[in-house]
Order: C-alpha cells, then sequence, then structure tokens
C-alpha cells in the first residue's frame, strides 16, 4: 500500500531545508544523550501530524534570550546552567514574562515566530495552532494589533519558504479579570485577523482558583462570534477544573486536561462527547505534574476512549519535541503504529486547521 502510495507526504512546499538527524534532549537546559533510537525518531518525524498545544512562550533559544539579555543590559534571573531548571508551574510562567519582555521588537517577533515554523517543519508537523498570551509580552501592552501583525509576517514569510500553516490561538492568562477578558476579545473582533482562530485561556488555576465563572460570558461571546475556543485545565486544576471548561466555558478542545483522570465520570464524558485533549508529556513531568512517564495518564485516558493528541508545550524551555514525545510514548506505553496512527490523526482532527490543510494531511496519514 504504501509503496504504490503517491502522497506527496507532510513536507509542504518548497523549502531546501531537510529534518535533521538530532533529536537530543535538553534537560534543565544541558543536551542530555538521546533516549529513542535514531531509526524510531526518523519513522516518526515522517509520520503526517499536527500540534495543537504549543507555546510561542515557550520557543525561545536560551543563546538567543542570553544575548537579548547582554544586548539590553538586563541581567538573566538565575545561572546560565541553572536558566531552564523550573521549581514549577509559578516559576515557569515567571520565566515567560522575563524571556517575552527581551522581544521587544517587530523583528524579533517575526523572527521568533519563523523559527517556529521551522522548527514545526522539523519535526514533520503539516500544521499547528500555537497560543500566544499578550499578558508575557511587556513592549506589545496595548498594542494587540501591531504585536499580531508582527507574528503573522513571521509565519507568512514562513509559509512563502514552504514550512507548514499556523493558526494563532490568542490567550487569556487565568489571574486577568473578567473585564480585562472582555477587553482582549473586543480587540480581536475588531481586528478580525485571518490568522486568529482560536480564544485560548492559561496560567495557573492553583494560583487563580475556580476561574470558571469569572470568563463565562467573555467564552460565550468568542463562540459567537466564530472563534473557536481551548482551555488550559487540568494541569494545575483537578477534575473540577476540566469540568468547569466544558461546562462554563464550552471548550472545542482542552489543553493538558490530563487530571480528568481522577474523575471517572469525567473521562466518560470527555470521551462520549470527544472533547479532544492536548497532551503534553513531557511538559507534565518537568512541570511536576506527574513524577516520570509512566505514571502519565495518557495510555489510560486513550483506552477509555478520549480523543488524546501529543504535543510539547513548550518545546524550547523544557526540552521537548514532537516526534521525540511520540517516540517515548511508544516505547513506554508499546503503542503499535495503528496506535501512532490513530494518534496523528487525533491532532489533526482536533486542530482549528481549514478543511484543505485537515483533507491533505489525513490523506497523507492514510499512506504513511
Ligand atoms: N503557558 C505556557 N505554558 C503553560 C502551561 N504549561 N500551563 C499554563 N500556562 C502556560
Ligand atoms: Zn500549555
Amino acid at each position: 500500500m504504501a509503496a504504490a502510495c503517491r502522497c506527496p507526504g507532510v513536507w509542504f512546499g518548497r523549502s531546501k531545508e531537510r529534518p535533521s538527524l538530532r533529536h537530543q534532549r535538553r534537560i534543565g537546559g544541558t543536551r542530555l544523550e538521546h533516549l529513542e533510537s535514531t531509526s524510531e525518531i526518523v519513522r516518526l518525524r515522517a509520520l503526517p501530524k499536527a500540534e495543537v498545544h504549543v507555546h510561542l512562550e515557550g520557543c525561545f533559544e536560551p543563546a538567543v534570550l542570553e544575548q537579548w539579555a547582554r544586548h539590553a543590559g538586563v541581567s538573566m534571573p538565575r545561572p546560565r546552567e541553572s536558566l531552564l531548571r523550573f521549581s514549577g508551574l509559578a516559576d515557569f510562567l515567571h520565566f515567560l514574562d522575563w524571556a517575552c519582555g527581551l522581544a521587544s521588537t517587530k523583528e524579533r517577533l517575526a523572527e521568533l515566530s519563523y523559527g517556529f515554523s521551522r522548527r514545526l517543519a522539523s519535526s514533520g508537523a503539516g500544521y499547528a495552532d500555537l497560543i500566544v498570551n499578550p499578558t508575557h509580552w511587556r513592549a506589545w501592552h496595548g498594542r494587540l494589533a501591531e504585536m499580531i501583525d508582527a507574528i503573522d509576517a513571521g509565519l507568512t514569510a514562513a509559509e512563502q519558504d514552504g514550512l507548514p500553516p499556523v493558526g494563532l490561538c490568542i490567550s487569556l492568562l487565568r489571574t486577568q479579570s473578567a473585564d480585562a477578558a472582555a477587553e482582549l476579545l473586543d480587540g480581536l473582533l475588531a481586528l478580525r485577523h485571518p490568522r486568529v482562530v482560536a480564544l485560548s485561556i492559561d496560567g495557573n488555576e492553583a494560583a487563580a482558583g475556580r476561574t470558571g465563572p469569572r470568563f463565562a460570558a467573555t467564552f460565550r461571546r468568542a463562540g459567537a462570534a466564530g472563534l473557536r475556543r481551548t482551555v488550559h485545565a487540568g494541569e494545575s486544576s483537578g477534575p473540577e477544573g476540566v469540568r468547569d471548561a466544558i461546562e462554563l466555558l464550552q471548550a472545542d478542545r482542552i489543553d493538558h486536561g490530563v487530571r480528568a483522570i481522577e474523575d471517572p465520570e469525567l473521562v466518560a464524558l470527555l470521551a462520549d462527547r470527544q472533547i479532544p485533549l492536548g497532551i503534553c508529556p513531557t511538559s507534565n513531568i518537568k512541570l511536576g505534574v506527574y513524577a516520570r512517564i509512566e505514571d502519565h495518564p495518557i495510555d489510560r485516558l486513550r483506552r477509555a476512549g478520549v480523543a488524546v493528541s501529543i504535543n510539547t508545550d513548550d518545546p524550547e524551555l523544557i526540552g521537548a519535541s514532537l516526534e521525540s514525545e511520540y517516540a517515548t510514548c511508544a516505547r513506554v506505553f508499546r503503542w503499535s503504529s495503528e496506535d501512532l496512527r490513530a494518534l496523528a490523526r487525533n491532532s489533526i482532527d482536533a486542530s482549528f486547521a481549514n478543511t484543505e490543510i485537515k483533507t491533505k494531511l489525513l490523506g497523507a496519514l492514510a499512506c504513511w
């Protein structure tokens, strides 16, 4: 079947760049020996897929941050050796404020966005929904339109160079007020930028408390205006956060959602309604949700019929690549090629890509 297949694969367009064979993971800022076999990594790079849970804030290369900080005369938050060693989600989000604060020009934002597309292509993904949370980007506060234009410039240049298409999910922070949420949505609806596909919410639910009711009206309005809705829940909150994401925020997709596993009725609801979870195994370990990959519930959720997909969350900062996330899960949970194909299909189905992109990716997947 595969030999007769004439599908073009997932490599979009004209770019001359090829995926590199390097698949080391960086843990706490240090390159470690790779954990997965090269042939498996190559095979999983070729797996047609989408990425649906990844933040632009998590795509800074540490060397670039160091260079920008030196140039701006800004001190590093901690020594280079421990720059990417995070004590948990609160510490991580604080680091994002520092890092994003350095991206003060249009050129830097465009360059970062272009780099995101390059990374996506090198993992063999044919599309991504990319989360951007304006609260982290100090230099752009009060300039939403300019900020989206700068990101769009990088993503458009990337597409023109044959790199994959990307949709933007503009994100609220859990600790924002209801008024701030309404204001962000008003700004998005005034712009109607074609790059923006969804309203998102991320941040620390443990620090914010129960905020579903606070954001319900804005999420309802976003849906009525034609935006998709994606909600971080069940990472720093338990199953109750996932329930609020479904019932109060009417999430089309849940980012993480893994702690739903603690409530069997909720798992059944996710499976019945086929509400997709964008799961990020390495992130959950690095940020302390689970101690070991073996403890991670992705396989139990999958077996319960939940539409789970595999993602990186904050790839550069936590040292994850999309293909190594697939490879690690496949090794630990003994997934077959058919299981992997189903996971990749979930990622495409769960994405906010248009029908043309989805059809192309699903066609390529059938040939894998
Ligand atoms: N923003 C970036 N990464 C995040 C995560 N893992 N959880 C919540 N907010 C985030
Ligand atoms: Zn996330």
